[in-house]
């Protein structure tokens, strides 16, 4: 992981919890995941690629499924865990998204907010081919990234990679996934993109 954009988020973990960890926050989001979750099988393994504070990753395990939350960041790792507690337990996984510690055909569906964006754009159709292997066939993916062109590291130090309806669905396909649709801008240009792998039953 882009390091300046990992010590961002280590250094700032409780000012990044306390803007991010509620929905009332992300106007939509929460139907957004929740049309997602719809496509998953019934009590499926998901893994929630970049997970923060862990909202996205709570609101799945709710919906009745189990979460694989993984994240660069321990400090962002551990509050997410944490907050998710007992009754609904999350496996929590640090690890990059460059190299997903995945055996193949092994997830029932992968949600990915707002993570990719910090990745180099080269990187992304890499993470994504990585994301159709993991995927069991007929498995959904969920992924959100910005609207905009080209990269830059922000004055904070992290670095962010925009893009288009049209690149992400081209990526998407690329990597192999069918059904592709993107939705959006929306929430200050959040685009939403979801596809299945082709398969199964
Ligand atoms: C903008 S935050 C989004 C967090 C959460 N998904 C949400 O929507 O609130 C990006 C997250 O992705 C993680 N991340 C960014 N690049 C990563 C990488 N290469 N490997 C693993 N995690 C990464 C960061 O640590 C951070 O938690």
């Amino acid at each position: 992981m882009d390091r300046d954009t990992l010590s961002w988020y280590e250094s700032h973990a409780e000012h990044y919890i306390a803007r991010t960890d509620s929905f009332e926050f992300f106007d939509g989001l929460e139907q957004d995941l929740l049309a997602f979750t719809h496509l998953l099988r019934v009590g499926a393994v998901v893994a929630d690629l970049g997970s923060g504070a862990g909202r996205d990753a709570r609101r799945i395990a709710e919906a009745g499924h189990s979460v694989i939350a993984v994240d660069a960041s321990l400090a962002l790792l551990r509050r997410c865990v944490a907050a998710a507690g007992t009754a609904r337990p999350l496996l929590g996984v640090n690890a990059d998204l460059l190299a997903l510690p995945f055996v193949a055909d092994s997830i029932d569906g992968i949600w990915a907010c707002g993570s990719l964006l910090h990745l180099r754009n080269e990187e992304i159709p890499v993470v994504l081919r990585q994301c159709f292997a993991s995927l069991r066939p007929g498995a959904p993916i969920g992924v959100s990234m910005k609207e905009g062109a080209g990269s830059e590291r922000r004055s904070d130090g992290r670095y962010f990679t925009y893009t288009s309806a049209l690149e992400m669905a081209g990526w998407l396909e690329t990597a192999g996934f069918e059904g592709v649709s993107v939705s959006g801008p929306s929430r200050n240009e959040w685009l939403l993109a979801v596809a299945m792998k082709p398969g199964g039953n």
